[in-house]
């Protein structure tokens, strides 16, 4: 086919003037930058041919599989677009089931496939693939976000067997990228306060995998998502890097395979550990979505492409504002009562921020919340603590013209509570056995609908209750031990799956009748983030661990995954540094407060207030903008990055010491990057603290300049953090 025929094609294809093109032998998703190509074989079976950056002759992608070795019947290696089990394929598989009549073998066969114009610049190809010899089928889908070079992968598996049939793997994508490369993994675990620690690999033959049993807080231990670079390590600027992640908030399993031809394979989806589901005929089984994105202009371009998809199309007002706060939990961790809390919110008030946060310990009565070993499931305000309840501390903030804002941990609940003595069936636990606790707590059943009814109504009722409320921080401090639902009976297999899924219909149903009210999504830290839950969150809590200095690194990883707007940092009194050197770095997310403002000194609370006044004005850039990370906190003195706005006229530098030895900081100028290389940018240094002189002078200098040269931010262990601001003149 020449290009232009193929290019036409493409258009009426999109368009839905032509029919599935089952002549066709090739089904091509393209985004800007790369092509994803699946072939049909005579044998009908769907194989990944291509997957890279565009070929400039669409003609080509016929030729790419005759350059490499093929799998075959010698080897039982194939490159399956969904690689089924039981058959021919005997390495990794995506899926894997025992049919209604126990046979375990399974076929997937091509049988049609439709593109479909979602939006503006987002398609959606959907290919059906059926077993031939039974009534068993799986619709594989890719959405393409064209400009941001982000692909969403997903499947439904239905069947129409006589009895159950139970999926033993079911992943979301499978995706396979030709050999002739190096793999390099880039992973991150962690424990709480101790998030995203990433590490770097190179990937060998054989299978290596990442996955979480958590069941919640999924990714308290390991991340779901990760980097894998070809070639070689890929670097800010250089190098091609695919990232991804499986958006669930459950148990998740990704699979990197090297087969002996070099050729790799990605398969992520649900963990099938203790998952093996049982699936009644008819009934249609979704799996989550995994993104990914691949780049070959180095990692830099990648999360770039991703923050502005995430913005754009996952997280909840994406393109939206967010508010500064005041949080109390350091502040007054479970001890406070109406006084302190209304002395605190006029606190907010004076220092300049839009919301007051009540944040955990405002509930229980029989059992009251003044440890975390009372109290969860009874979300009645404490009489003892709050005798006029959550409403006159909403008026208080009103009279204060600020909003108000609650903690809540819904999916939980405390042994010691009338809930727990209630509702015992509720509560995920083994009969017969003792019971395991975490933070002294355990989980509630989402698999029930009843209980999904109860955590809707914690919600609804406090926003029917106090019709201002503004915000609310949703927490999860639990894992799940000796998992077992009651409510499922004989069916436990399928409890984790079910967790999530009763999890996001309850989140559904809240954001039908509140859409857009900004929630954080907590978990003691950064235990549950993906992309999946936050359709349904404004914001993200990375981590308890709010050391500035831990912090960059923390916010520095995160930033490869989730833009600047999604991550919650708070200004605390860990780590003992400077207030300007906290201020600095929680400015680089959505900033907030978690200090008693009251013992703040007056040239400290002064730098505070100005502060919050110039993130207001900053916000535009830092939440929405282009960020760029300058210099790396690993392995050197400082660390930098910038947020550049579109069109390049406006910019923001952040500076971080991050070495206490001797003489350190940045001897050498820092290179900036994303400017007009012809324009000319005035430098002025801001958040300078009161009574202090900037270290950087004013200056004009060209965009050119500052990217090939740069400038030295001139930060060392008295000047521990610097903050430039960049106008176009
Ligand atoms: C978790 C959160 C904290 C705080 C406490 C309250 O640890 O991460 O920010 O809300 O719970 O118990």
């Amino acid at each position: 086919m020449t290009k232009i025929v193929y290019r036409l094609y493409t258009a009426l294809l999109l368009l839905g003037v032509l029919p599935a093109a089952t002549a066709q032998q090739f089904i091509t998703i393209a985004t800007k930058s790369n092509a994803l190509v699946y072939q049909v074989n005579a044998q009908k079976e769907l194989n990944t041919v291509y997957f890279g950056e565009k070929l400039l002759n669409d003609t080509d992608y016929a030729r790419v599989a005759k350059e490499y070795h093929q799998g075959n019947e010698y080897t039982g290696i194939y490159n399956a677009a969904y690689t089924p089990s039981g058959s021919k394929n005997l390495l990794e598989p995506a899926i894997a089931v025992t049919h209604a009549d126990g046979n375990t073998s399974l076929d997937l066969h091509y049988v049609s496939h439709t593109t479909t114009a979602v939006t503006a610049g987002v398609t959606q190809t959907e290919i059906v693939l059926k077993d031939p010899v039974y009534a068993f089928e799986v619709h594989l889908f890719i959405k393409s976000f064209f400009d941001t070079d982000v692909i969403e992968q997903w499947t439904t598996i239905l069947h129409n067997e006589k009895g159950n049939v139970v999926l033993g793997k079911f992943a979301s994508a499978n995706l396979y990228i030709k050999g002739n490369n190096d793999f390099w993994l880039t992973n991150y675990y962690g424990e709480w306060a101790r998030e995203m620690r990433p590490e770097e690999v190179r990937l060998t033959h054989g299978v290596k995998t990442l996955d979480s049993k958590l069941g919640t807080r999924a990714d308290l231990l390991q991340a779901p998502v990760f980097m894998v670079s070809l070639q070689k390590p890929a670097t800010e600027d250089e190098g091609n890097v695919l990232m991804g992640g499986l958006e669930w908030a459950g148990n998740f399993r990704t699979d990197f395979e090297i087969d002996p031809f070099n050729n790799l394979k990605i398969i992520s989806g649900i963990n099938n550990a203790a998952s093996a589901y049982r699936l009644k005929k008819s009934e249609v089984f979704t799996t989550p979505k995994f993104w990914y994105t691949l780049s070959g202009k180095g990692k830099g371009f990648a999360s770039r492409n991703i923050h502005q998809w995430a913005r754009k199309h996952k997280v909840l007002t994406g393109e939206g504002d967010r508010m500064t706060l005041l949080n109390n939990w350091e502040a007054t961790f479970f001890d406070f009562d109406e006084a302190k809390l209304k002395a605190l919110i006029a606190d907010s008030k004076k220092l300049g921020v839009d919301l007051f946060l009540l944040d955990d310990g405002w509930f229980g009565n029989n059992h009251p919340r003044n440890g975390d070993n009372a109290g969860l499931g009874d979300w009645q305000p404490n009489k003892k603590k709050l005798p006029n309840g959550i409403a006159t501390l909403v008026q208080a903030a009103k009279d204060n013209h600020v909003k108000f804002g609650i903690w809540i941990e819904p999916e939980m609940v405390n042994p010691a509570s009338d809930l727990y003595k209630k509702h015992p069936d509720w509560v995920v636990k083994q009969p017969g056995r003792p019971e395991h606790y975490f933070r002294n707590q355990l989980v509630l059943d989402l698999a029930n609908p009843k209980v999904q009814d109860f955590v809707y109504g914690v919600v609804d009722d406090l926003f029917t209750q106090n019709k201002d409320l503004a915000y609310i921080k949703w927490d999860c401090n639990a894992v799940i031990f000796n998992a077992y639902s009651s409510y499922l009976k004989d069916n436990q297999q399928n409890f984790y799956v079910d967790y999530v899924n009763g999890l996001y219909k309850v989140l559904k149903r809240i954001r039908a009748k509140y859409p857009t009210t900004p929630i954080m999504l907590c978990s003691g830290g950064g235990g549950r983030v993906d992309y999946g839950t936050l359709e349904y969150f404004t914001e993200f809590w990375p981590s308890d661990n709010t050391d500035p200095l831990e912090r960059i690194f923390l916010q520095w990883e995160y930033s490869y995954f989730y833009p600047a707007n999604t991550l919650s940092a708070h200004v605390t009194d860990w780590g003992k540094q400077p207030i300007k050197y906290r201020v600095d770095v929680a400015m680089m997310g959505r900033l907030g407060f978690d200090i008693v403002v009251s013992q703040l000194s007056a040239n400290d609370l002064a730098f505070c207030q100005k502060a919050i006044a110039t993130y207001n004005g900053l916000k535009p850039l830092i939440l929405q903008g282009e960020q760029y990370r300058l210099q790396s906190p690993w392995g050197n003195d400082a660390a930098s990055v910038s947020y550049v706005n579109q069109g390049a006229t406006e910019a923001v530098v952040f500076a971080y010491q991050v070495s206490n030895r001797h003489e350190s900081g940045t001897k050498t100028p820092i290179k900036l990057k994303g400017l007009d290389a012809n324009a000319s940018y005035k430098v002025e240094e801001i958040n300078i603290y009161p009574g202090k002189k900037p270290v950087v002078e004013t200056a004009v200098f060209s965009g050119d300049f500052l990217m090939k040269v740069g400038v030295n931010p001139n930060v060392n262990t008295t000047n521990t953090s610097v903050v430039l601001k960049l106008a176009k003149v």
